[in-house]
Order: structure tokens, then sequence, then C-alpha cells
């Protein structure tokens, strides 16, 4: 990997099986961006993080992380060209992620958007959840990233990364570039309920799920919710089966576009979902067997996690002795 290479990373929480939102908004993409050649890219698995909600029980995290590295290798990922590792493998994420708590300002944390929503849906309160954006903006910083290619709902969280890193360049000096976002072609998925699709909203379908699932799931979506009757004309742009028909089925959308809008009692949303329901099993068929492999091999997943933790460990240790030196600390002497 050479010097002068724009560094990109990005990174997901262990959450089991990912979604159509993580693989649209972000994974799609890291393997899009890593087939360019054009960036030295690292994608964490941030296990500290999953433990921000879900620090109850966290006895399934490891199954969970061989799940999302299944995932990361099965959509083309390659070892060889990206550097893919476990956030916990590699410490200095947290050496990190304290210093940088010593000069922000807890407003600062308090008026992410997601923070305070959370807190209220889900009664969470501690001190690891509302640091949960600096965690992940030690994340990024630690291999003075460039680009982070991710969903739209992390915009806030990287405004944030760049209003650090402004702070600690003025304190201390440059050390750190300003990362921004690089968002995919479908940075939104909407899910069943037409909410974001998220696993916390049970409105979600997996690549991995068997197709009985994915047909089940694809047919229980809300469609526009003006069109109650199959004659009734429709919005097809406020509808989520239609969002996701313009990435699965391109070569059949405007055809539904017009039968849809001009209310046509021949195509009703059941056959738009029905279509939808086939193109997702047919596209992720490969896909499911791949990953299928892979899980049976896990000795072989560790060993690709270990060489990705050693190299991240280099770049990150190489960026913390930067740190300390610009912070004229102890352990920089
Ligand atoms: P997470 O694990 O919730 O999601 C992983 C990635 O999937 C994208 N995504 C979506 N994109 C489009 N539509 C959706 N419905 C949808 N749902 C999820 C997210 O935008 C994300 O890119 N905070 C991060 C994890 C993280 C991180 C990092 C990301 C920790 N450290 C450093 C980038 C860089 C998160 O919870 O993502």
């Amino acid at each position: 990997m050479s010097d002068h290479k724009k560094v990109v990373l990005s990174g997901m929480q262990p959450t089991g099986m990912l979604h159509l939102g993580n693989y649209e908004g972000a994974l799609k993409n890291w393997v899009n961006l890593q087939n360019s050649g054009k960036y030295e890219m690292y994608f964490c698995i941030v296990d500290w993080h999953a433990l921000t909600t879900a620090y109850k029980d966290p006895s399934d995290l490891v199954e969970r992380i061989y799940q999302i590295a299944a995932d990361y290798l099965a959509a083309g990922l390659d070892p060889e060209k990206v550097t893919i590792f476990v956030q916990s493998d590699v410490k200095q994420h947290a050496e990190l992620h304290l210093l940088l708590s010593m000069i922000t300002p807890i407003p600062w944390l308090e008026r992410v958007p997601s923070y305070k929503e959370k807190v209220e849906a889900l009664g969470l309160d501690s001190y690891g959840f509302l640091g949960y954006p600096l965690l992940q903006t030690a994340d990024i910083i630690i291999y003075r990233a460039e680009g982070v290619p991710v969903g739209k709902d992390q915009l806030p969280h990287l405004e944030l990364a760049r209003e650090i890193v402004r702070r600690f360049n003025f304190l201390y000096g440059e050390v750190f570039p300003e990362p921004q976002a690089i968002l995919s072609d479908a940075p939104y998925i909407p899910g069943t309920d037409r909410r974001k699709m998220s696993k916390s909203y049970d409105n979600h379908i997996c690549m991995g799920d068997p197709p009985d699932v994915i047909r089940k799931r694809v047919m229980s979506y809300y469609t526009d919710e003006t069109k109650i009757y199959r004659g009734d004309p429709g919005h097809p742009d406020r509808c989520p089966v239609f969002a996701l028909l313009k990435i699965y089925a391109p070569d059949q959308t405007e055809k539904i576009k017009a039968d849809c809008e001009s209310g046509n009692p021949d195509w009703g949303c059941v056959k738009c979902k029905k279509l939808l329901a086939e193109r997702l099993i047919e596209t992720f068929k490969p896909f499911r067997e791949k990953r299928e492999q892979l899980l049976s091999d896990r000795e072989q997943i560790k060993k690709i996690l270990a060489e990705g933790a050693e190299r991240a460990r280099a770049r990150a240790e190489e960026t913390m002795r930067l740190v300390r030196k610009a912070m004229k600390m102890w352990d920089a002497q």
C-alpha cells in the first residue's frame, strides 16, 4: 500500500447479518471504491460501539463479529487489497478516544440528533453512549482518513468529527485532515414501515435471509399510503418498494411508474412486491452461498481479521506517536 493514496475508513456495528440499508448505503460502495484501486482502505467492525446499547448481554458479540465479517467478504471486500479488522483489536482507538474526550465539550455530544432520540426511546443514558460519536471520530482520524463512505444517517457524526479535528489542530498543531463523507447512489434505504431501514425498528431485510423470509418481509412493506385500491392512481416517488425497484429492477421501472401513476388495474402493489422479492432472491443468491461457505471456516475468518488488525495497528500507532508528540505527553519522550 503506497503512501500517496488517499486514506479511507469506514465501519459497521456487529448486529449479526447485514441488511439492504447497510449494503446499499455503504458496503456496495466500499467494494466499488476498493476496485477503483485509488485508495488505501480500512474497514472496521466496531464491537465497542455495539456495547453502548447491547451491554447487558455481550455473550453473542463474538458470533456477530463472524457474521458481519462473512458479509463484508461475501460482498466482495478483498483482504489482499484492503484492511479488515475488529475495533477492539486496535487498543489505540481507546487511547485516542480518551484524549479527545478531554477537549470535547459535553454540549457538542448532547446535540447530536440521534443522541436525545435514543436516550428517550431506549432509556439509555450511559457515559459510553454519550461518547458514541467521539469513539467514532477516533476510529476515523486515527487512520488520518480523508474519506468515509457511509449512509446519510451518519452525516451528523462526520460533522462532529470535523469540529473535533479543528479543535485538536487549533490546540496542538496540524495532525489530522478533516474527514469528508462519501455517499453512495442510494444513501437512504427505507424499511418495511417506511422509516429508515434498521434492525432496531425490525423493518429490515437481510441479504443473507432465506428466500421465504425475504418474500415475507417484502410483502409486509407499506407502499404509497394514498393508493388504497388497485385502480387508484399512485405516487411511485413516495413508495419505498418503488425506491428498491429502481435498484433491483431498473429494466421495469419506467413501465411500473406509468402503470402506478395512471392506476392501471392490471398492475397493483402486490405485483410490485412480488417482482421485488424475486429480484432480491436472485440478486443475492451468490452472496448467500458465499457467506455460508465462509462461515464454515471460521479459522480462515479469524486469520483475515488478525492480519488486518496488525496492519491497522501499525497505522494507528504511527498516528498516536504524532498525537502524543503534539500534546507533549510524558509517553512521547
Ligand atoms: P451502522 O452499523 O448503523 O450502519 C453501517 C452503515 O450502514 C449505513 N446504513 C444505511 N444506509 C442507507 N440506508 C439505511 N437504511 C441504512 N442503515 C444503515 C450507515 O450509514 C453506515 O454507513 N456509527 C456507525 C458505525 C461506525 C462508523 C465508524 C462508521 C463506528 N465507527 C467510523 C464510519 C466510520 C453506525 O452505527 O453504523
